[in-house]
């Protein structure tokens, strides 16, 4: 779906969308379309009981004295709370029902609220950009389709009355929402197309955008030492990979530190053998979303050449069985020197993440680092589809990362660390095991990480809640979500852009 700019004028044919404030009149277009119709609108505001609030929508299909074939008039809540997560969530509600609907257009007209924050032109552009993450689909491997389930909405048109400045709102969105989708992209292929190699393929893209990405090889990671994350993907006929991301958009010199993201890409995820039981096992293929939302998020900020120095650094193997997997008992020695007994091989992710946050620390020297990763089935089990889990050993960055997730409606819940669960890794044989026993899942994965990072400012995200969606959201159709993106992109954009 194409997004286009244009003056307020009512259009000549599709969708016609009113945003509407809670409470408020209708402004003067809306008034303009209502009279043409002989009062339809305010009569379906009536019988509707649509009073504009969060969520609320009313339809009127073939309007009298219309050119446009239907009028959406959508909720945005009271104006003077009127916020961005708003505005992207109405546009993604208004646009779901007319994806495959039949209408080629739609044309939303942002006007003016009184006493709302945001301008018309900015309006446009959220609006336009919630419309656009909803409009998402994986279909690339569909051959046939009822034609009545094909998407038929071609173009968006946002209307405003400065249209150049609604376009310029647009553009960094634009880029997010490529960002987003390339995300989604990778976490929805299956993993015989996307394994390391051709992962680390498509991260290789993103040099068009001026990204520099170096992709290391089975060699190079051997001569680095990473024996966990090797470990890991001995069992694979897939090669690992690690894919260093580097987005150099301050202008700062070359002693600069840059910020850090981190991302688990385990491209299928058996558990080894320590095998998973078979009925499930199939969501195993988005095992790689951390490392798809840090792709996703170079993207982003090259896309919008976002003024920071940021690294992305993802670890990228297959967990397989086979005869020359790794075993339980196993005793791995990690790039950091620090040696782990290998007690479950489906706890796999904080293995590789060791050797992966080990050498993002000590070769970029990073202000911070996140690490996402699809890390504990316990984190679903405490957190559900509605939080993904935040561990971190820096209370300022926590306080940025909460608030940028309420901006984005991407939520993270600090989860604790401890001096105690720490303990619960000790090992009789090397220098930690890799499980922590049945209690405090999340915590002692975490804990596990925290020993790889030192004093660095860091935060660790357990997005295997969050990774897939069962239901569509008002901007997240269900699949994968690129829960993150949003996030990390909004974390950047508030506090590390501009100031070296
Ligand atoms: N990739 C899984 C975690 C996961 C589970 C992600 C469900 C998404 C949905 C991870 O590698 C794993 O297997 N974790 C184990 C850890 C355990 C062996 C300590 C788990 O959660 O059971
Ligand atoms: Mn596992
Ligand atoms: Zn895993």
């Amino acid at each position: 779906m194409d997004i286009a700019f244009a003056r307020l004028a009512l259009p000549p044919r599709g969708a016609l969308i009113f945003p509407l404030a809670e409470g408020a009149g209708l402004p003067p277009l809306a008034l303009r379309a209502d009279r043409a119709t002989g009062g339809q609108l305010k009569r379906a505001i009536a019988a509707a009981r649509f009073k504009g609030r969060k969520g609320q929508s009313v339809s009127v299909l073939a309007p009298a004295g219309l050119r446009a074939s239907r009028v959406l008039l959508v909720g945005l809540g009271k104006a003077a709370e009127i916020d961005s997560l708003a505005v992207e969530n109405a546009g993604g509600e208004a646009i779901a029902p007319l994806l495959a609907s039949g209408e080629r257009e739609a044309a939303v007209a942002a006007e003016p609220v009184k006493g709302a924050k945001l301008g018309p032109a900015e309006i446009a552009a959220l609006f336009a950009f919630g419309a656009r993450l909803r409009s998402y689909r994986f279909a690339k491997y569909r051959t046939k389709e009822e034609e009545e389930k094909k998407p038929t909405l071609a173009r968006l048109v946002a209307m405003a009355a400065d249209p150049a400045a609604a376009r310029r709102a647009f553009a960094p969105l634009a880029a997010v929402a490529e960002g987003v989708f390339e995300t989604r992209n990778l976490v929805s292929e299956p993993p015989n197309v996307l394994y390391p190699a051709s992962f680390a393929a498509e991260a290789r893209r993103l040099s068009r955008l001026g990204v520099r990405v170096e992709v290391l090889d089975r060699r190079r990671i051997e001569r680095l030492g990473m024996g966990a994350l090797l470990g890991v993907a001995q069992g694979s006929a897939r090669e690992p990979r690690v894919v260093v991301m580097r987005w150099r958009g301050a202008g700062a010199g070359r002693g600069a530190r840059p910020v850090a993201f981190i991302g688990k890409g385990v491209t299928f995820d058996t558990g080894g053998i320590s095998i998973k039981p078979s009925a499930g096992m199939e969501d195993m293929k988005w095992d790689m979303g951390g490392a798809g939302v840090v792709t996703g998020l170079m993207k982003a900020l090259a896309g919008r050449r976002a003024r920071v120095d940021a690294v992305g650094v993802i670890g990228l193997v297959e967990n397989m069985p086979s005869g020359t997997a790794q075993r339980p008992s196993d005793i791995v020695r990690t790039m950091s020197g620090q040696t782990v007994e290998v007690l479950n091989t489906d706890a796999e992710g904080r293995l590789l993440l060791a050797d992966v946050l080990y050498y993002a620390r000590t070769r970029f020297k990073p202000r911070f680092m996140v690490d996402l990763a699809t890390l504990t089935g316990a984190i679903v089990v405490a957190l559900g589809a509605e939080h993904a889990g935040l561990f971190s050993n820096d209370d300022r960055l926590v306080e940025r990362l909460i608030a940028a997730g309420k901006a984005t409606g991407e939520l993270l819940w600090r989860m604790p660390l401890a001096e105690a669960y720490d303990k619960m890794l000790e090992s009789d044989a090397a220098d930690m095991k890799n499980i922590g026993g049945r209690d405090a899942g999340p915590i002692t994965a975490a804990q596990f990480l925290q020993r790889f990072v030192d004093k660095t400012p860091w935060a660790h995200l357990d997005i295997a809640g969050v990774t897939w969606a069962k239901k569509d959201k008002p901007t997240v159709p269900k699949g994968a979500t690129a829960f993150g993106v949003r996030l990390l992109d909004r974390l950047v954009a508030e506090h590390y852009e501009g100031k070296g």
